[in-house]
């Protein structure tokens, strides 16, 4: 697993950006299959691909997005929806074809249908290139929660306390109007992807990135998966180091120490 250590959150924006606007272009105006997060870790990420978007450095004209999660039984209009997210934030923005861009139907009539046609979609697409993701304070990665399984595939999940908790801060601070379910992708829809890039940042995931970089491949803490993936990576900022050992956090600036200015990714 590589692990690219950014001073601050514009750092860990501005890296990531550019290295997914280099993967697109190495298409040549192929098509590109990206997995896309929610949550307000990537918001500034999105930022970046769309100034390097209207700096003519990127275009998403034969890019195909698939959103990892949505919640289960929210108004697809509602504010906080993954799909009104999504759009707010990153396709409303950018030369997508709205036709390439997949998510999770929250309000679909039988839930298990969707979720078994998105994994045939995915597949039908050629599967993913690049799964982007985020990664809960707990260590899940989509709405994988403690203890999903390691080879889970697209389905509902319940939720944690600890993540209703920590989303309701979208929800003016009610848990209660936080959805209790969701649909999200599995543990092993998001390893099946070419590669998975995990973003990470704030004091609040450091625990997390501790369990997952230093700690036991585990479900306990799902993103652990990342240590299997032959093309795994965290991109995540200062703070959200500080529970790894000095050690670790030196060994990866130090093998990374070329690469860590975002100014090195060519466009
Ligand atoms: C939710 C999402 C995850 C996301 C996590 C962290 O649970 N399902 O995909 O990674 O929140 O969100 P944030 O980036 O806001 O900390």
């Amino acid at each position: 697993m590589r692990v690219i250590i950014q001073p601050d959150t514009q750092g860990v924006a501005r890296w990531a950006a550019r290295y997914i606007a280099a993967r697109i272009n190495g298409k040549n105006g192929g098509r590109f299959v990206i997995g896309l997060p929610t949550g307000s870790t990537p918001v500034e990420t999105y930022k970046e691909l769309i100034k390097l978007h209207k700096a003519g450095k990127v275009s998403f004209a034969n890019v195909v997005t698939f959103n990892m999660d949505e919640y289960a039984g929210l108004p697809a209009d509602h504010p906080q929806s993954y799909r009104t997210f999504m759009w707010r934030n990153f396709f409303d923005h950018i030369d997508i074809n709205p036709q390439n861009v997949n998510l999770l139907d929250g309000n679909a009539p039988d839930a298990e249908t969707e979720c078994t046609s998105y994994e045939e979609k995915i597949a039908a697409a050629g599967g993913i290139d690049l799964f982007l993701g985020g990664i809960g304070s707990d260590g899940h990665v989509a709405f994988n929660e403690p203890f999903s399984s390691m080879t889970s595939r697209t389905r509902v999940k319940s939720l944690t306390a600890e993540t209703i908790a920590a989303n309701s801060r979208f929800f003016g601070g009610d848990v209660a109007k936080v959805p209790k379910l969701a649909l999200t992708v599995g543990v092993g829809t998001v390893m099946d992807a070419r590669e998975v890039v995990i973003l990470a940042t704030g004091h609040g995931k450091a625990r997390a990135l501790h369990h997952v970089i230093e700690g036991a491949y585990s479900h306990v803490w799902t993103a652990s998966a990342l240590q299997t993936h032959p093309r795994g990576m965290i991109v995540c900022d200062d703070a959200a180091t500080y529970e790894l050992r000095v050690g670790t956090a030196r060994y990866f600036l130090d093998i990374e120490k070329d690469n860590l200015d975002p100014a090195t990714i060519a466009l």
